[in-house]
């Protein structure tokens, strides 16, 4: 489960991503859109306020998410909030667009869920969508695989897998051809997020980026797994004071 509060309080680089997604489309307006993963909403909003005659279903796997979104969209009469996976969701209508931000990374396996989207969507409807693509944190990841191999974190990652599939956009390409898409866009962008201070970057960090390590952990270990990752940073690695090494890959295609 996420912890949704304090997400929606730290996730205005989700946000400004999200933003530049949204004007890749010139919108009529009366769209029926799909927010794949939508999170707290913020971005719910805008999608909301681009498509006044339209309708935003918001769909998120996480019940704090969906609940803290609800919340902050009480008053948009467009949105309709689905709490379920994206890959095996169903919609009560199909959508003119699949918007999806900082999102499908999460999951695992990409052809199961993109040929749900392709069941989702009407003739000729648009996916537009930004995930963490190949390369994403790899610096971050490679201090945190450091940290949870030593001795004594050992023990409470034996079931560890990972969490996150950063695609390469040929891969991406070559799978949304094979599903039926068209005019397939996939490519990566750097977008490296620097935070003012120790404190920031640790809250950030603890609620997004170290969420599938410290799940594994208990109370006490939670402490300590991220206060050793923070010193690591300030001692051994310098240049990543305060930096998120992002890489994020835009998607673009049409069925
Ligand atoms: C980093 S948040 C991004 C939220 C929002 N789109 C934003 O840009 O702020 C990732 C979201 O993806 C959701 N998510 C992950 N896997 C999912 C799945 N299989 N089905 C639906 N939502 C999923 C999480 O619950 C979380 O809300």
């Amino acid at each position: 489960m996420w912890d949704a509060e304090t997400y929606d309080a730290v996730s205005s680089i989700q946000e400004a991503w999200g933003r530049k997604v949204v004007e890749w489309r010139i919108w009529r307006g009366s769209e029926t859109v799909m927010d794949a993963g939508c999170g707290t909403g913020r971005l719910t909003k805008l999608l909301a306020q681009k498509v006044p005659a339209g309708t935003v279903y918001a769909v998120d796997i996480d019940h704090n998410m969906i609940k803290v979104a609800a919340r902050n969209l009480k008053d948009a009469g467009n949105v309709k909030f689905i709490e379920s996976d994206i890959s095996t969701a169903s919609l009560p209508t199909k959508v003119d667009v699949i918007f999806s931000n900082a999102a499908i990374h999460w999951i695992l396996d990409h052809r199961k869920l993109f040929e749900n989207f392709w069941q989702l969507l009407d003739d000729k409807g648009e996916i537009m969508i930004q995930c963490g693509g190949h390369g994403n944190l790899e610096k971050i990841i490679s201090i945190l695989d450091e940290i949870r191999k030593r001795d004594e974190f050992k023990p409470f990652f034996t079931s560890w897998r990972e969490s996150w599939y950063f695609a390469k956009p040929q891969d991406t390409s070559r799978l949304l051809q094979d599903i039926g898409f068209k005019s397939v866009n996939a490519h990566l962008m750097e977008d490296s997020a620097t935070f003012a201070d120790r404190n920031s970057f640790a809250l950030f960090a603890k609620t997004v980026v170290l969420k599938p390590y410290l799940a594994l952990l208990p109370d006490q270990q939670k402490d300590r797994f991220l206060k050793l990752f923070l010193d690591e940073i300030e001692t051994r690695h310098k240049s990543m004071c305060w930096v998120m090494d992002y890489v994020r890959l835009n998607i673009r295609a049409i069925k």
